[in-house]
């Protein structure tokens, strides 16, 4: 018998993206889309396909409980959970339908492993990745806000790069290909460090990309000693905060760091813990509501 899919919908608010995304990939839903619409960023909708022999209605009916409290910290409320039931044969062509060749910046393209280069892109630089499989497929504002930051970089040839909380893997391989020299890369999801090591071999990085799983530690052990020119890290401010007192060990005296992941109201808590601890931290661009910080020792100019 083919193997059925349940399709769930639901509208996503652009500060829920984050949170639902990793609650569903913990309860073991990892086939998640968010439909991108470029001309109208702010109504994005959440897609998630499940295995519906896994998922029968007394799971399912679970599942309302287990996000509302996301939603709740915001103070926001979810829309109820749509569910569509599709055959085996559907499943994998509609989420695949759902990426697109996705230009970011003046010079990248994020291009789904499976298309071809349209030739109206032909002169941008190219991610190739295979959404679906950890964070970062390129449509989520902070990574944007990343790769953007990256794109303008004058310092990035020959340059040795840090990515904490790699996801896909899709900011070090994007370094790369403007010409940096290598990239450590960490995440503590072995999903993402397998999406990574994927995604790396895709665009013929594998030799220049090391990841491992595991924290900021295992970052330090990875760059044996000699801590990196550029520090990428898009995590949560909280987690940010968290692994601050260790950026030392993985970003140089006369390094930068990239740091997103943040709400822009959760700045200057973040800069202040930064500066106790001898960075300066600025806020140099947003989307919506998401910040980007560079990241600087407050003691070189
Ligand atoms: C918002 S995603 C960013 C992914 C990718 N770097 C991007 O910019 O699209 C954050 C990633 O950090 C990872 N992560 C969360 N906490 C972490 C921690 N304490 N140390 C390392 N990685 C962590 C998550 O598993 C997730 O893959």
């Amino acid at each position: 018998m083919a193997l059925s899919w349940w399709r769930l919908e639901l509208p996503c608010p652009p500060e829920l993206e984050d949170s639902l995304t990793w609650k569903l990939n913990g309860l073991g839903i990892h086939r998640v889309a968010l439909q991108h619409r470029p001309e109208a960023p702010e109504q994005r909708q959440l897609v998630a396909w499940l295995p519906a022999a896994d998922w029968p209605a007394a799971e399912r009916n679970q599942l309302p409980a287990a996000l509302a409290p996301l939603a709740a910290t915001f103070g926001l409320e979810l829309a109820p959970l749509a569910w569509r039931e599709q055959a085996d044969e559907d499943w994998s062509l509609s989420w695949k339908q759902h990426w697109q060749p996705d230009p970011v910046g003046q010079r990248l393209l994020i291009l789904p492993a499976w298309l071809e280069l349209p030739p109206e892109h032909a002169d941008r630089l190219v991610i190739r990745m295979d959404p679906g499989s950890a964070f970062g497929t390129g449509s989520h504002p902070t990574t944007r806000l990343c790769l953007e930051a990256i794109e303008q970089l004058q310092t990035l040839p020959g340059a040795r790069v840090a990515d904490l909380g790699c996801g896909s893997g899709i900011l070090g391989i994007a370094a790369l290909l403007q010409g940096a020299r290598s990239v450590a890369a960490a995440d503590t999801d072995s999903l993402a460090v397998r999406a990574t090591r994927d995604n790396a071999a895709v665009s013929g990085f594998s030799q220049q990309l090391q990841v491992e799983l595991g924290s900021v530690e295992r970052l330090a052990e990875l760059l044996d000693g000699r801590p990196a020119d550029l520090l990428l890290c898009n995590i949560l401010a909280p987690v940010i905060e968290a692994l601050s007192p260790a950026f030392a060990s993985v970003l140089a005296p006369d390094g930068l760091g990239l740091l997103s992941g943040l709400l822009v109201d959760q700045a200057p808590r973040l800069q202040a813990v930064l500066a106790e601890q001898g960075w300066r931290a600025e806020l140099t661009a947003q989307q919506s509501q998401w910040g980007l910080m560079t990241l600087r020792r407050a003691d070189v100019a």
